[in-house]
């Protein structure tokens, strides 16, 4: 990510000028990098992860799901798919996407709870409008592994029959 100094006492007013550091600098210097790298590397993904997952496990809409589920575990897993997409070298060591949701009666709306929560997250975190829309796409491509309800909202009486089928064994 790429800081200005903040203006004050000693500060040297020529880094703001052309000279200093043109655009087509800043530009290639936040091009060159991965979006990995543009959120702060490890430290600051984990962060990001952290704050996420933890919004998530505790939210009142979808929170629920996660009931039975290690929080340490998920964010593991979550840094490790995240960080890949980012673009930095790091294997997924975790189960498949379809396979982990599969038993879970997850409906569109709930789906889309999640990216908001995300969204906010990575606002609050500072990060670039670059990194935010392609994690924000990556998670909505994969969700036809996550849920085969295509709508965006919650359908009470569907997802009490999606309830009722998981807790019978019978979900399709
Ligand atoms: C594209 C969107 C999503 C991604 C990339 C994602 C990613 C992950 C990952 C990496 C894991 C850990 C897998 C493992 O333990 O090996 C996980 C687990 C889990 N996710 Fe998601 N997730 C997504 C959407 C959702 C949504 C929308 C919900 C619920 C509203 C959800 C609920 C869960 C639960 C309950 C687990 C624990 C599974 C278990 O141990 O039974 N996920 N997810």
């Amino acid at each position: 990510m790429v800081v200005a100094p903040s203006p004050g006492a000693g500060h040297d007013p020529s880094w703001f000028t052309p000279r200093a550091v043109s655009c087509a600098a800043l530009r290639r210097n936040v091009e060159n990098t991965s979006y990995f790298e543009q959120l702060g590397g490890e430290a600051g993904l984990r962060a990001v992860i952290d704050r996420f997952i933890d919004r998530v496990f505790d939210d009142v809409m979808i929170g629920f799901f996660f009931a039975r589920a290690s929080r340490a575990r998920v964010k593991e897993k979550e840094y490790e798919l995240a960080a890949r997409h980012l673009g930095a070298d790091i294997p997924y060591t975790g189960r498949p996407l379809d396979e982990a949701h599969g038993r879970h009666p997850i409906m569109g709306g709930q789906f889309m709870r999640r990216l908001k929560i995300l969204e906010e997250v990575l606002i609050e975190a500072g990060a670039p409008e670059a990194v935010r829309r392609h994690w924000l796409a990556h998670d909505e491509s994969q969700r036809h592994l996550v849920t085969r309800d295509a709508g965006g909202r919650c359908d009470p009486n569907v997802a009490a029959a999606r309830a009722r089928a998981a807790r019978e064994g019978k979900l399709s």
